[in-house]
């Protein structure tokens, strides 16, 4: 049997992972997080593609590939989290499992990252363990039979 696709998408700021506010972000790079998440995949089964962009438009376009292929999503949406409606319109169209990650707990954050306008359409949501919220993620999914 083939490995199981997964998409995992990372939104705006997140390219510059390493030298973005380490202090809160950490110093793993997007390089070194993207070849996390492919070899977390491998032992769990899965095959991960990892993308960054800075532009919603083209989240929402990758996420419609999603919802038509079935493939499962793992999303940091960054700060389109807080206030992207096209964002979670996009989500709420994949039937596959999704997972909202983010590296930090917005919720202990400034207020405006306490409102997460796709935790509603999401399958669940894992925040605060830093890149290891990824690896969690893919062990959710992993773990899914939808
Ligand atoms: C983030 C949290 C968001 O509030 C922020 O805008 C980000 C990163 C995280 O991974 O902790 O860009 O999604």
């Amino acid at each position: 049997m083939s490995a199981r696709r997964v998409l995992v998408l990372n939104g705006p700021n997140l390219g510059r992972l390493g030298v973005r506010e380490p202090e809160i972000y950490g110093h793993t790079t997007h390089q070194e997080l993207a070849e996390a998440c492919r070899a977390s995949g491998s032992e769990l089964g899965l095959e991960v593609e990892v993308r960054q962009t800075d532009s919603e438009a083209e989240l929402v376009g990758w996420l419609h590939e999603a919802a038509d292929a079935g493939t499962p999503v793992v999303l940091n949406a960054g700060a389109f989290t807080h206030y992207s409606y096209a964002l979670r319109d996009a989500l709420a169209q994949v039937a596959a499992p999704t997972v909202e990650v983010h590296l930090s707990n917005p919720a202990a954050r400034e207020s405006f990252r306490h409102t997460s306008v796709i935790a509603s359409v999401v399958t669940g949501s894992i925040s605060g363990f830093g890149i290891g919220s990824y690896a969690l993620a893919l062990r959710a999914i992993a773990g899914s039979d939808a």
